[in-house]
């Protein structure tokens, strides 16, 4: 049985741990805020838009849902600003191209540091409006040069696309990865927000939506760690290369076009 201190000390804790009821809700703060899944990849996307204006944005469409995301861009009477990434996939090509033919009018954009084509290239410290809502650029490098985090201080959450995950983090043995860069991206710029901030990964394998600031404090089993294990454990993976690598990132270089080169499209059919 727990003593009445550790009752205190963990309902304190556990005070930012409840889920948030965004995911459940269409409407909340006068954001409409639609996580959406694909489940090859298990990527998360996020719809993002001011309930009142109506202007929107998509954070990390992938190419094969493309169509899913612009019928609920359509039905929800959405217009979308913008199909934008949080970096450079290698697992997935990208749905900006795609989006931007299915609904004209619609920008892509990256992080400049991606080395990626947009319409839009952002930095560490820009803002991303859409109607009266605003998502704050904050450049997460480690698992990607140009890794950044997507943060709503009034909606109180961060999109960390593959810098945070839950209960982990992106690997850091390619596309430039660093373990020691993206430790200093993630404690600087993402665990350093208020503890009750949700935090959305751009990926989760075991069936999980959100975490809190706090949580991963706490349980993350990699972050928690000191800069020299952290490295050592990231350096240790020996995970295997990823299936799509090869046609992923020269597609994604190309994010805001949907004309993909003639062999690259053939690959693509392949699979
Ligand atoms: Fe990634």
């Amino acid at each position: 049985m727990l003593s009445s201190a550790a009752v205190t000390l963990r309902s304190s804790r556990f005070a930012y741990f409840a889920p948030s009821a965004r995911t459940m809700s269409l409407h909340v703060q006068d954001m409409i805020f639609r996580q959406l899944f694909d489940r090859e990849t298990c990527t998360y996307t996020y719809l993002l838009a001011d309930a009142k204006t109506k202007d929107a944005v998509l954070v990390d469409p992938v190419i094969e849902l493309a169509e899913r995301d612009a019928n609920l861009v359509q039905e929800l009477g959405l217009n979308l600003k913008y199909a934008m990434n949080t970096h450079m996939h290698a697992d997935h090509i990208t749905g900006s191209g795609l989006l931007k033919k299915l609904i004209p009018g619609c920008q892509s954009l990256i992080a400049k540091a991606s080395g990626a084509m947009a319409d839009v290239h952002v930095e560490h410290g820009d803002k991303v409006s859409f109607g009266n809502q605003t998502l704050e650029v904050r450049s997460t490098p480690g698992h990607t040069n140009g890794c950044c985090t997507y943060v709503s201080h009034d909606g109180k959450f961060a999109l960390t696309g593959d810098a945070l995950l839950i209960r982990g983090c992106g690997r850091t043995d390619f596309q430039e990865g660093s373990a020691d860069t993206l430790y200093d991206s993630v404690h600087s710029q993402i665990l350093s927000l208020p503890n009750e901030f949700s935090l959305y990964p751009a990926h989760d394998y075991k069936g999980q939506t959100v975490t809190t600031v706090a949580e991963e404090k706490v349980y993350n089993p990699r972050l928690t760690k000191p800069r020299e294990t952290f490295v050592d454990i990231m350096n240790n993976l020996n995970l295997d290369y990823p299936k799509k690598i090869d046609v992923s990132l020269p597609a994604n270089k190309v994010c805001g076009l949907y004309n993909l080169p003639e062999d690259l499209a053939a690959k693509l059919k392949d699979q």
